[in-house]
């Protein structure tokens, strides 16, 4: 029997930097999924070998992968309580990412996305369960067990995990829906430019970990909460200039956490901020709605509207083709997808 996902990532507009015990987040954060970028993982599940709980194999790209293997086996491990019907296999996972290894773009939201997503299928498909709302619900609360924003992978468009004021459903336990989004935020484009692909210098854990003793926390926790309630509205009235403005403050934001932790770091580079200054320089020129964000490192997300592609990857050739050694095209997308199995 196997399970079959594909999942993509997620870029967070409102950030989401600061964890408490058992993957809960400080603040609330606010993200759109993309649709190029994702990891497809298929889950087969043998008969068991020896009288251990838990027996796994994890290939990544047809290889043996030790590293994430442990990862993983740690995961089920701690959520076991989830999966008592799948635990009764040999697991063996089969995983591919869209996106290749040295992009440098973050992959754990779309695996441990595509893991829970199959984990979880497995278990319903075992007791006979089906595949309805909660399902889902309860797929974004356990891959926010394995990679916070992870829960934000699950839903098509555009999600909010963590408690927001005024938004009932809201949850930090897994992500909601955004469902009233304006039509100049229906079809966004992601570009990502890759400026670096090597490993990052301090993990987004240890980047998390050092929000706890951080001097500026807790109004950072206060505004990226009243962020994603302006944002909220913000995407449903259409306001381009005030997503513009909240969506750079965030990356710069993040990146200010890190320079003013304790260890200080940076993961910025010089070649990240020739694209945010040609940015501006452009959108000054142009009037384009076009914007930047980041992602815990030095590559750049630009973001704008579908109608204005044209331009962009005009100013992209002319401008920015110096300071990147790759690009991603990518914009929003649907969501994860169940894929079907062909049998030869
Ligand atoms: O899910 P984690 O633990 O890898 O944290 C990711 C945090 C950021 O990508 C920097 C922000 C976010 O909200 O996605």
């Amino acid at each position: 029997m196997s399970f079959t996902w594909r999942c993509p990532s997620n870029i967070a507009f409102v950030k989401y930097w600061g964890k408490k015990p058992n993957q809960l987040p400080c603040n609330a954060s606010l993200s759109m999924i993309l649709s190029a970028s994702y990891s497809e993982v298929r889950l087969e599940l043998k008969e068991k070998k020896s009288k251990e709980e838990i027996e796994i194999d994890y290939f990544f790209e047809n290889k043996k992968n030790e590293l994430f293997e442990e990862k993983v086996k740690r995961y089920i491990e701690k959520n076991r309580i989830y999966f008592p019907s799948v635990l009764q296999f040999r697991l063996r996972f089969d995983s591919t990412n869209s996106f290749p290894h040295s992009a440098g773009i973050a992959s754990s939201a779309s695996a441990f996305g595509a893991i829970a997503l199959a984990l979880l299928d497995a278990e319903y498909s075992l007791t006979n369960k089906a595949l309805d709302t909660y399902f889902y619900q309860k797929a974004s609360s356990l891959a926010r067990l394995g990679s916070g924003s992870a829960s934000r992978s699950i839903l098509p468009a555009f999600s909010v995990w963590g408690k927001v004021e005024g938004f009932e459903t809201s949850s930090d336990e897994f992500a909601v829906p955004v469902l009233e989004v304006h039509k100049h935020f229906q079809n966004l484009k992601d570009t990502i430019l890759i400026v670096d692909n090597q490993p990052k210098s301090v993990s987004s854990t240890i980047g998390h970990s050092l929000m706890q003793n951080h001097p500026f926390a807790s109004n950072r926790f206060t505004q990226a909460n009243e962020r994603v309630k302006t944002m909220i509205e913000i995407l449903r009235q259409g306001d381009e200039e005030q997503f513009i403005h909240i969506v750079e403050s965030e990356a710069l934001t993040l990146h200010a956490m890190m320079m003013t932790s304790n260890e200080y770091y940076l993961l910025m580079k010089p070649n990240t901020l020739q694209i945010i200054e040609e940015i501006w320089r452009f959108r000054k020129q142009t009037n384009i709605p076009i914007c930047f964000t980041l992602d815990a490192g030095p590559n750049v997300h630009i973001i704008y509207p579908e109608s204005y592609q044209k331009e962009v990857r005009y100013f992209l050739k002319n401008n920015c083709n110096n300071y990147k050694i790759d690009s991603i095209f990518d914009e929003i997308g649907l969501g994860p997808k169940k894929m079907n199995e062909i049998i030869a």
